[in-house]
C-alpha cells in the first residue's frame, strides 16, 4: 500500500492514479468521499456549518466509490456524480463538512474497509488524501507527502478548472487553494500534516512523469514493485 497525502494542487490525484496503474494496484480517492457527503449536504439544503445536522445526515448518505485507477466511479445512490463533486459549491463547502468528527469517523471506517478488501483482492492500493499516513493507515509501508509552491498549485488548479469548462483566474485559484489549506490544516479533527515517517516530495519543478518515476523507485526500494 502507498499512502499519498498533501494539499490540493500538488498533482496528487493524477500521480496516485498513474502510480496505481503502474503498480497494478487499486486506487482510492478519499477526498472524493468527503466531496460526496458535501454534495449530499448541499442537496439536502443543510448548512455545512451546522455540525450536528451534517453529522446526522452523513449517516444516511448512500454512496459508492470505485477503486479502479482507469475510471474510478463515484455515485450518490445510483447517480453518477463524478463531475458534480468537483463543482465550486462543493469545493467551497468541503472543508467545513470534512472537519465534522462524525463525518470523519464514518468515512475513515469505510476507507479502512475498502483498503482491506482491495488489498485482499489485488495485493496493492494507492490511497490519496490528507490523513492517510497519519490516521487512516499509519501502518502503510510507504507514505509520501506531496508539496508544491502556492504559485504552482494555483496555476495547476486554474488550469484544471478551465479544462473542466470553469474559468478561474490564477489569483482566484490561489485564494481558494490557500483558504482550503488553512482550514484543512488548522481543524481539530485529523488536520492535514505529514506523517513523521513520510517521504516529502516537492513537485513544484517536476513533471507528473518525473514524480511517478521518483515514487515508483521508492515503491521498488520498499519491495512494493517487482
Ligand atoms: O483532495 P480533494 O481536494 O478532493 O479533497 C477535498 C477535501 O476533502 C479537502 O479540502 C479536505 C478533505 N479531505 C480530508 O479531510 N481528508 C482526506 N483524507 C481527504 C480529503
Amino acid at each position: 500500500m502507498v499512502a499519498l497525502d498533501g494539499p490540493s494542487g500538488t498533482g496528487k490525484t493524477t500521480v496516485a492514479r498513474k502510480l496505481a496503474d503502474r503498480l497494478g494496484a487499486g486506487y482510492l480517492d478519499t477526498g472524493a468521499m468527503y466531496r460526496l457527503v458535501t454534495l449530499a449536504v448541499l442537496r439536502a439544503g443543510t448548512d455545512p456549518a451546522d455540525t450536528d445536522a451534517v453529522g446526522h445526515l452523513a449517516h444516511d448518505v448512500h454512496f459508492s466509490i470505485g477503486t479502479s485507477p482507469e475510471r474510478p466511479e463515484v455515485r450518490l445512490g445510483e447517480e453518477d456524480v463524478a463531475a458534480d463533486i468537483r463543482g465550486p459549491e462543493v469545493t467551497q463547502a468541503v472543508s467545513a463538512v470534512s472537519a465534522v468528527p462524525q463525518v470523519r469517523e464514518l468515512l475513515v471506517a469505510r476507507q479502512r474497509r475498502i483498503i482491506a478488501d482491495v488489498l485482499a483482492a489485488t495485493g496493492g492500493i494507492v490511497v490519496e488524501g490528507r490523513d492517510i499516513g497519519t490516521v487512516v493507515a499509519p501502518e502503510s509501508p510507504l507514505k509520501v507527502y506531496l508539496t508544491a509552491s502556492a504559485d504552482v498549485r494555483a496555476a495547476r488548479r486554474s488550469g484544471q478548472d478551465s479544462a473542466a469548462g470553469r474559468e478561474t483566474s490564477v489569483a482566484a485559484a490561489r485564494e481558494s487553494v490557500e483558504r482550503r489549506d488553512r482550514l484543512d490544516s488548522t481543524r481539530t479533527a485529523s488536520p492535514l500534516r505529514a506523517a513523521e515517517d513520510a517521504v516529502p516530495v516537492d513537485t513544484s519543478e517536476l513533471s507528473i512523469d518525473q514524480v511517478i518515476v521518483a515514487l515508483a523507485e521508492l515503491a521498488c526500494r520498499r519491495g512494493l514493485l517487482d
